[in-house]
């Protein structure tokens, strides 16, 4: 579904991410572990053209999405969710972030904003009572929430995840992970979930890859991968 072809990015003179190939299938969750500075963040940035590529390929069902624009990646159904809580614009309404989150090409049909906006309540109902507030008053659980749901609105095929454990209680990051897993499993979404915590991923990822200095180094499915062969990994 989304295949990454010999990517690689360079800021100035460094490169950063060197030829890295990785796909990952409709319904299927892709852990990408690796430490500080290993380009993980670049790995998902350049996937939404939030940094240009220097040379490789990103497609999505045949769609060429490489240094396009974040739009145009949004439009195909690839989302990012930044890391802490990034992505959501914190002196508007919770309800505001969703509204402005709707895609385009579901035009501006009221009641199809107001049937997103009922899922991703659905999904989060802790929201329901935060609707009127600036998201950026709610608790750092509950801005990750609202992160999560404005990635969520009109439903992408594709889900990148930095590092969604950073900063948040070990039961929310759980809930947030659940729920990815539940909408690959019944609604095929694929994701992309970057982690420096091996373990929080190795809970729903199908896949794994290892990221270091730039490079895949290893590709495993997440069910034989045991905890001293991660030691190795880094
Ligand atoms: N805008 C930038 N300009 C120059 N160098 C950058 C920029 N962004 C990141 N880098 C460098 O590129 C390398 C990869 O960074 P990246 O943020 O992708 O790593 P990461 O794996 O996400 O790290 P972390 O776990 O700290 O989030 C690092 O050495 C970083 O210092
Ligand atoms: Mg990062």
């Amino acid at each position: 579904m989304l295949e990454i072809e010999a990517l690689s990015v360079s800021y100035g003179k460094r490169e950063v991410l060197s030829r890295v190939s990785l796909s990952v299938k409709e319904g299927e969750v892709l852990a990408v572990l690796g430490h500080n500075g290993a380009g993980k963040t670049t790995l998902l940035k350049s996937v939404v053209s939030l940094v240009r590529a220097e040379s490789g390929g990103i497609h999505l069902d045949g769609t060429q999405l490489c240094n396009t624009s974040p739009r145009t990646a949004a439009e195909a159904g690839v989302r990012l969710l930044p890391s802490e809580f990034r992505g959501i614009f914190s002196s508007r309404t919770v309800l505001d972030n969703l509204k402005i989150a709707m895609p385009a090409r579901m035009g501006r049909d009221k009641a199809r904003q107001e049937q997103e906006i009922a899922y991703c309540l659905e999904i989060f109902p802790d929201l329901r009572q935060k609707l009127k507030q600036p998201a950026g008053s709610l608790s750092g659980g509950q801005q990750q929430m609202v992160a999560m749901a404005v990635a969520l609105m009109g439903r992408p095929r594709v889900l990148l995840l930095d590092e969604p454990s950073i900063g948040l209680s070990p039961n929310l990051v759980q809930r947030l992970l659940d729920e990815v897993r539940r909408l690959s499993d019944s609604q095929g979404l694929a994701a992309i979930l970057v982690e420096q915590n091996a373990n929080v991923a190795l809970r729903i990822a199908d896949r794994v890859a290892a990221l270091r200095t730039g490079t895949i180094i290893r590709e495993a499915p997440a069910g034989q991968v045991t905890q001293e062969q991660l030691w190795d990994l880094f």
